[in-house]
């Protein structure tokens, strides 16, 4: 049995989709599994990875697991080692984050640190992904775009290679279901390198009109971190991290490639299927 936990999301939900595909048995963990909607015979378990006596009953019977952590990063990596270490698992695959190659002090990296650190301890054999920014990112753009066709950018202009979820989610599956990846980690990029305003060029071609695009100063950005979560202080380093020209995912990388024998999903292929989105027609894939 292979455990998906954030299989709800945008990767897990990818991940669990082509692992049935593949015939495996999946149990997939989620707070709401009536709203789960995942593919039939998938067993859907109630609970999350903050939650440690429902992790105990995920975990039953499990070799393998797929972690996809989406609130306390490191307090809840610290649940999942527990309960691995219980379960006795053999295998598991952390979605970590590029930011923890950030030469620069920043706190996304560092919770994602502190989650390796403790998947380290789990008993099992791990890989982390480190993926960089996701296509999917480029949702935050759908009101501005719906109703005046802006963009208005608050992670600055930077220069990376975004990653497809679905490109995630196979790298994830070839880690679960093959050998040879066991204490590897991979740092996952989409094909090419792309500034967000290449990228609000590229989704204007697909929605055939011009896109008005403009960067938030970073102190704008600051004031609207410090909104969400309080922490000013934080806000400050991950907006300065965000915005600095030593991102690890600068330049593409071979690891898709590498692990799937198939060239990863561009940013213009991203936009095509999920245009829908941004003219309020429809989902997205
Ligand atoms: N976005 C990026 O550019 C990027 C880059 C590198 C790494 N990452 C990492 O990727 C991970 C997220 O992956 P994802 O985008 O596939 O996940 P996601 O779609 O954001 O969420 C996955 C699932 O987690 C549950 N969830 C959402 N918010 C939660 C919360 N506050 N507390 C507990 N559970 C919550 C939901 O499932 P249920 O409601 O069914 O429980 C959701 O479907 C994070 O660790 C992030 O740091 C992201």
């Amino acid at each position: 049995m292979i455990l998906v936990t954030g299989a709800t999301g945008k990767v897990g939900r990818e991940a669990v989709r082509q692992l049935i595909g593949l015939g495996c048995a999946v149990r997939a963990l989620s707070r709401s599994p009536a709203e789960a909607d995942l593919p039939e015979g998938v067993d859907v378990v109630a609970g999350s990875p903050a939650d440690t006596a429902s992790l105990e009953v995920a975990f039953k019977d499990v070799s393998a697991a797929l972690i996809v952590l989406s609130g306390d990063v490191a307090r809840e990596a610290a649940n999942i080692t527990a309960a691995a270490r219980k379960a006795r698992l053999s295998r598991i695959v952390l979605l970590s984050s590029g930011s923890v190659q950030h030469p620069v002090p920043h706190g996304i990296a560092d919770e994602h640190r502190t989650a390796e650190e403790a998947i380290r301890r789990s008993g099992a054999a791990w890989t982390f992904l480190r993926p960089g920014p996701f296509h999917a990112n480029t949702s935050w753009w759908i009101s501005s775009i719906r109703e005046n066709s802006s963009v208005r950018c608050w992670i600055g202009n930077t220069p990376g290679a975004p990653i497809d979820e679905c490109d995630i989610a196979s790298v994830a599956v070839s880690a679960l279901t093959q050998n040879g990846h066991e204490g590897r980690s991979y740092l996952l990029t989409g094909p090419e390198t792309l500034t967000s305003q290449e990228q609000a060029r590229i989704l204007g071609e697909v929605l055939g009109r011009e896109l008005d695009f403009s960067v938030a100063p970073a102190e704008e950005v600051v004031r609207i971190f410090t909104g969400i979560t309080g922490d000013r202080a934080t806000a400050v380093t991950n907006v300065a991290a965000l915005r600095s020209p030593e991102v690890p995912w600068a330049k593409p990388t071979t690891a898709v490639r590498d692990l799937t024998g198939r060239e990863p999903r561009s940013y213009r292929e991203w936009a095509e299927a999920n245009a829908a989105l941004f003219t309020g027609e429809g989902k997205s894939t």
